[in-house]
């Protein structure tokens, strides 16, 4: 099996890109932030004290999450409900960053993550693929941007979902999670050593997807 792990920043373009590679090589996206984010969602329905240790373990207990690959799609579930939708909320993303810095919270994920690249062709993308979660994956890529140019996308991308967000508060929730995720002390944001840098602050999204199709292409020799 092949993987490809691509971590960087929120707002780089990990999903669209890798989601467009994927598609292209006929892999399975997973994009473990999405696991996260359900486990975000999860505590903050039942209000629950998160650093609380009991309070989390009960949580993690009564807190079904699984992937499952629709027709190519990845849908996430929480307790049997289809909730990929209801976790895209700046307000849940916020609550993922929060959650994803409890060590024993990535414990909980990790046989999943690696479960699904032991039996699958992927890309994965999120934070820590490279460094902890897949750390022989055949490709690494540390996608990134300015935290401007992030901001800006992720303003459209509201944008086109209907939710108003203005452009200096959109830049500094992305520059307090860059910094929270990239601080925490258990598998933080940061470029594995054998990672391919791609800055994408000056390249369309078009372009991005070209380049890092080329580094797929050239490390793996898979022809497309
Ligand atoms: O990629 P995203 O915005 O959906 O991720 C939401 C949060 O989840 C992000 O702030 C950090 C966390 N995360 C993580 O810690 N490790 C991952 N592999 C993916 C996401």
């Amino acid at each position: 099996m092949i993987s490809v792990a691509i971590d960087g920043p929120a707002g780089a373009g990990k999903s669209t890109i890798a989601r467009m590679a994927a598609q292209k090589l006929n892999f399975i996206y997973v994009d473990t932030g999405a696991l996260y984010r359900t486990l975000g969602l999860a505590g903050r329905l039942g209000r629950v004290d998160i650093h609380n240790p009991q309070a989390l373990e009960t949580l993690l207990k009564n807190s079904t999450v699984e992937l499952k690959f629709i027709n190519g799609e990845q849908r996430v579930f929480l307790n049997g409900e289809d909730v990929s939708e209801k976790i895209r909320t700046a307000e849940i993303g916020a609550a993922a960053s929060e959650i994803s810095a409890i060590p024993r919270v990535r414990e909980h994920l990790l046989g999943m993550q690696r479960d699904i690249a032991e039996k699958n062709n992927i890309i994965m993308d999120g934070r820590d693929i490279g460094t902890v979660v897949l750390p022989n994956a055949e490709v690494k890529i540390f996608l990134t941007a300015s935290a401007e140019c992030r901001a800006r996308r992720r303003q459209l991308d509201f944008e086109k979902k209907g939710e108003k967000v203005d452009f200096a508060e959109v830049l500094s929730m992305i520059e307090k999670r860059d910094y929270q995720d990239s601080h925490r002390e258990i598998a933080p944001l940061k470029p594995a050593a054998d990672s391919v840098l791609v800055d994408t602050s000056e390249l369309t999204l078009e372009q991005s997807a070209e380049k890092v199709m080329e580094i797929i292409v050239d490390k793996t020799g898979i022809e497309i």
